[in-house]
């Protein structure tokens, strides 16, 4: 039976993910602040990603695991030209410095023969919305450290595969975090844009986690077939 890692599995897409995985089979722990949220059967994992002692405590817990998801994230709106740079920092901390922390230390719990690391980006990791801020930067960078991490990995003859899911609007309390203060612009989003499920989302790490050995999915981008870009 595999053990899956899934961080921001208390709320969203890394809760979908996680109920997902449990109905694979598999043994899933949640790593998160609020863990009284976490589903039933996810075993609970507490910390704060904004830490870094508190991360390299949490996972010295750990004996083994065969697949991480990186999930747990969040988007100020933040504005490069006026927007607070508190929460940029608060941003980079988590969407990308524990990430990367993360991955680091679930290398060493990993079966020799390899395991998974599935990365959350984002459409705004590929392309910088009009609004998209200091949050856009951040998805990028999960896209760079997954291309340096997967050329790193490969060089040392490493098998863990490393996948990216790029969603585009995903109805998740981001964004009401996103759209704070713009509450008329997110009605709007959701009168114009049928939005993605957490459990859309899910299927597609799903297909990515249990692809045929040998099969690395690189990136998926997704996004509902009413918006643009
Ligand atoms: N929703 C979208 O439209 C969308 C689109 C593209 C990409 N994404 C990406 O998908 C991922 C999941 O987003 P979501 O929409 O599911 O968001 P969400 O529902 O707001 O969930 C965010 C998760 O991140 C965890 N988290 C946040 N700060 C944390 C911290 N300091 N320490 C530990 N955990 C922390 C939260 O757990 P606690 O609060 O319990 O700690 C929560 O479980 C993010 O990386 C996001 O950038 C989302």
């Amino acid at each position: 039976m595999k053990t899956a890692l899934v961080t921001g599995a208390s709320s969203g897409i890394g809760k979908a993910i996680g109920q997902a995985l449990l109905l694979e089979g598999m043994t899933v722990i949640g790593l998160c602040r609020s863990v009284e949220e976490l589903p039933e059967g996810i075993a609970p994992l507490p910390c704060d990603l904004r830490e870094t002692e508190q991360i390299k405590a949490a996972f010295s817990t750990l004996d083994h695991l065969d697949i991480l998801v990186n999930s747990a994230g969040l988007a100020y709106l933040s504005r490069l030209s006026d927007g607070d740079p508190e929460q940029w920092e608060e941003m980079w901390r988590v969407n990308v410095h524990a990430l990367g922390l993360c991955s680091q230390l679930a290398l060493s719990l990993f079966p020799d023969a390899g395991g998974h690391i599935l990365n959350l980006s984002s459409m705004s990791g590929h392309r910088v919305p009009p609004t998209g801020g200091f949050y856009a930067s951040t998805k990028f960078a999960v896209r760079a450290i997954s291309e340096a991490l997967r050329s790193e990995l490969k060089s040392s003859g490493n098998k863990t595969r490393v996948s990216c899911l790029s969603p585009g609007f995903v109805d998740t309390p981001l964004l009401d975090k996103y759209f704070a203060g713009r509450e008329e612009k997110l009605a709007e989003t959701r009168a114009s844009i049928d939005l993605l499920t957490p459990e859309a989302i899910a299927a597609s790490a799903v297909h990515i986690l249990t692809a045929p050995e040998g099969v690395e999915v690189h990136d998926l981008m997704i996004k509902s077939a009413d918006q643009a870009m």
